[in-house]
């Protein structure tokens, strides 16, 4: 049997913490409250993959693919030329035809995501994934119990059929403790990366915990990142680090 194949993230800072990188062919999850990083993390992750070759495809749940663009543009990545060259491909599961899904059984429901997102990894080639975020905002409607199975299927049948190292992201609600948004994501990805933002006296720094690597010689541990235009997240350090070098003492 072969061993495990590991890729480098692409975020810069990370492999080092993570014991290499991510295993090729997994399930990670990024969690997060809103405008923690989460949608950056996951370009990040496409966007150095294809100075690899790994080409991506993007899946963008409930928001625009102009908007997404002109965001990107705007923090240095122009992924309209990637597109373009045959590297990347957006794929959207707008809302609309999620509310046309959303009736259907679940089953339906799985087996036609993964169809078309089947269907766009195979046209490019691609080996990276991102699906963000992995709950459309049209099934907050259903119970939790369906939450949970639709993701547990969905989860299972990307890594069997569609064979990409994958990232889904998940939004927490602000102020709840939990690292994922319906408590089963953590379970069936291959790890799992919160990011956070933590005030440390008058400043709010970004904080990304490192919460489970199956596989990996990892211990959970809480680092420091920034945001960096045209490159995008930046690991610093652990936080523990960061805070003894702050001038004065945290209480
Ligand atoms: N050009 C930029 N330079 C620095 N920080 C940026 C830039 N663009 C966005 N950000 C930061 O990134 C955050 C949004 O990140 P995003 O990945 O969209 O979050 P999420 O997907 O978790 O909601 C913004 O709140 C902002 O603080
Ligand atoms: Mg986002």
């Amino acid at each position: 049997m072969r061993g495990l194949e590991i890729i480098p993230s692409g975020i810069e800072g990370l492999d080092q913490v993570i014991g290499g990188g991510f295993i090729r062919g997994r399930t990670y999850l990024v969690s997060g409250e809103t405008g923690t990083g989460k949608t950056l993390f996951s370009l990040n992750f496409l966007v150095y993959g294809i100075t690899l070759g790994d080409k991506g495809v993007y899946v963008l749940v409930d928001e625009s693919v102009e908007d997404l663009m002109r965001g990107a543009k705007d923090f240095g990545w122009d992924l309209e030329a990637l597109v373009d060259r045959g590297f990347l491909s957006i794929l959207t599961l707008s809302q609309e035809a999620m509310e046309k899904l959303s009736t259907k059984p679940l089953d339906t429901i799985v087996r036609s995501i993964v169809v078309d997102i089947k269907s766009e990894v195979e046209k490019i080639g691609a080996s990276r994934l991102v699906i963000d975020p992995v709950i459309s905002l049209v099934f907050q409607e259903k119970d939790v119990v369906w939450m949970r199975e639709f993701i547990r299927r969905l989860i299972m049948s990307i890594e069997n059929e569609v064979k990409c190292t994958t990232i889904i992201t998940s939004e927490i609600p602000t102020n709840s403790n939990s690292i994922s948004r319906f408590g089963v994501e953590e379970f069936l990805a291959s790890g799992v990366l919160v990011l956070g933002l933590q005030r440390i006296g008058d400043e709010y720094i970004r904080t990304l915990l490192v919460r489970k690597m199956r596989w990996r010689p990892v211990k959970p541990s809480i680092y420091v990142f920034e945001i960096v235009p045209g490159k995008g997240i930046v690991v610093k350090g652990r936080l523990r680090e960061y805070i003894k070098t702050l001038p004065i003492p945290i209480a």
